[in-house]
Parts: C-alpha cells; sequence; structure tokens
C-alpha cells in the first residue's frame, strides 16, 4: 500500500471524504484549503486523509476515511502516522484534531497514535450541522479536539 498526495487535477475521493463527514459543503472547502492524501492499493484508493493548515505553525487533520471493506487493518492507524510525519516535514509544531462525541473507536485510534485531549467544542455538531446525527446509539452533539506536539 502506498500513501500520496494527490496529483495535480486528480479528483479528491468525495465518497470516502463524507464517511468521515456527513457535510457536502465542508469537504468540499477542506478540499480546496487543505492538502489531500490517498492510500492506494492495487491501483485502488482505499483510504483518504485532509491536512489542514490552521493557525501559524499549527495544521488540523481535519477528514480521515478508510473504505468500509478494508476498515480494521491497520491502514486508519498508517494514515494517522502518515499525516503526523507530514505535519512534521512541512515544519508545523502542532497537530490538531476534533471528533465526536459518539467516535469511541476513533477517540482509541487518535490517543494510541498519541494525540491527548485537550477540550470539549460544546453543541458544535447542533450549530454546524442541519439533521440530527446518531452514533453508536447516541446523538453526536459535542466535538472533542485533541492536540500533538509534533
Ligand atoms: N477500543 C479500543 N481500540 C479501538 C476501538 C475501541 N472501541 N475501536 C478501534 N480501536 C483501535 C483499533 O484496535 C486499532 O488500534 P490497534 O492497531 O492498536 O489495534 C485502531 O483503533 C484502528 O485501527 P485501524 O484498523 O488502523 O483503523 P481503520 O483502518 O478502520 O480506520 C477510521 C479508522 C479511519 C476511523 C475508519 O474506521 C473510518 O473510515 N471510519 C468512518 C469515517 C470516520 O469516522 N472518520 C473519522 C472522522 S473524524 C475526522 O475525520 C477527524
Ligand atoms: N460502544 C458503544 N456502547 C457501549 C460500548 C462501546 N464500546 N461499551 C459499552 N457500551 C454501552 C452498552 O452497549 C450499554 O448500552 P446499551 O444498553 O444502550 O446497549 C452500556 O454501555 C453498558 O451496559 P451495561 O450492561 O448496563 O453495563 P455493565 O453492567 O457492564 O456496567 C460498568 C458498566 C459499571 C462500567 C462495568 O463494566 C464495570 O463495573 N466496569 C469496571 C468498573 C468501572 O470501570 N467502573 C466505572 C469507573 S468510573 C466511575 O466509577 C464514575
Amino acid at each position: 500500500m502506498e500513501i500520496r498526495a494527490l496529483h495535480t487535477g486528480e479528483q479528491a475521493p468525495t465518497e470516502l471524504l463524507l464517511l468521515a463527514d456527513p457535510s457536502p459543503k465542508l469537504v468540499e472547502d477542506y478540499v480546496a484549503r487543505g492538502q489531500c492524501f490517498v492510500a492506494e492499493a492495487d491501483q485502488q484508493v482505499v483510504g483518504v486523509y485532509v491536512l489542514l493548515p490552521t493557525r501559524p505553525e499549527t495544521a488540523e487533520l481535519v477528514n480521515i476515511a478508510v473504505d468500509e471493506e478494508f476498515q480494521g487493518q491497520g491502514i486508519g492507524k498508517q494514515l494517522v502516522n502518515h499525516a503526523i510525519q507530514e505535519a512534521k516535514r512541512l515544519g508545523f509544531k502542532t497537530l490538531e484534531i476534533g471528533t465526536g462525541n459518539s467516535s469511541i473507536g476513533q477517540l482509541a485510534l487518535y490517543q494510541k497514535c498519541g494525540f491527548r485531549i485537550t477540550g470539549i467544542d460544546k453543541d458544535f455538531f447542533i450549530r454546524h450541522y442541519s439533521e440530527e446525527i446518531y452514533e453508536n446509539g447516541m446523538q453526536v452533539v459535542d466535538m472533542i479536539r485533541l492536540s500533538q506536539d509534533l
């Protein structure tokens, strides 16, 4: 499997990106402002992440997703670790990530990759999404913010 930046003019894998964020508008905005990387196996795109510069020396991993057929095989972890190395290489000092209060597996993955919880953006998903979202039997309301020094 290879993880690489999108080629110039190459279309971002929108369907995959929408697995991580149900808002087409936010996804389009992230892709336009950030840098998109894909994981490719046998010439098939199986994973994606977007690295977005936010503040001086700070970037955020705003969208990460693995094709459902390929989940649970370590690709997500490889993508997160690739993003950490890439952010370091680009000279960022801090990498941030955020996920829903209900995203138990994602919170495990990010902490296993070195992120620490720094705060809670209360009611983020109420303020920014028009529809109610449910996951693991819970409504997604708050965004858990995590960060790591690079
Ligand atoms: N308890 C403990 N550990 C857990 C749990 C849990 N409930 N769930 C997952 N994990 C761990 C796994 O054990 C594994 O760690 P390990 O290698 O130490 O065993 C790790 O978390 C996940 O492993 P991967 O197989 O690398 O993950 P995967 O390839 O399935 O990708 C991803 C994870 C990207 C979250 C994938 O499930 C996905 O695409 N989900 C849908 C989209 C999504 O929710 N994206 C994130 C939104 S937030 C954002 O984009 C910033
Ligand atoms: N994802 C989604 N839902 C989950 C997950 C998960 N990974 N793990 C548990 N749940 C849900 C279950 O699905 C269930 O909800 P549901 O009825 O809607 O399906 C609920 O959490 C737990 O169900 P119970 O069977 O009622 O819980 P249990 O009798 O096992 O008791 C407890 C839970 C007290 C935490 C028990 O596991 C325990 O004693 N653990 C060891 C001691 C401990 O950790 N105590 C808490 C320390 S913090 C404190 O005391 C304040």
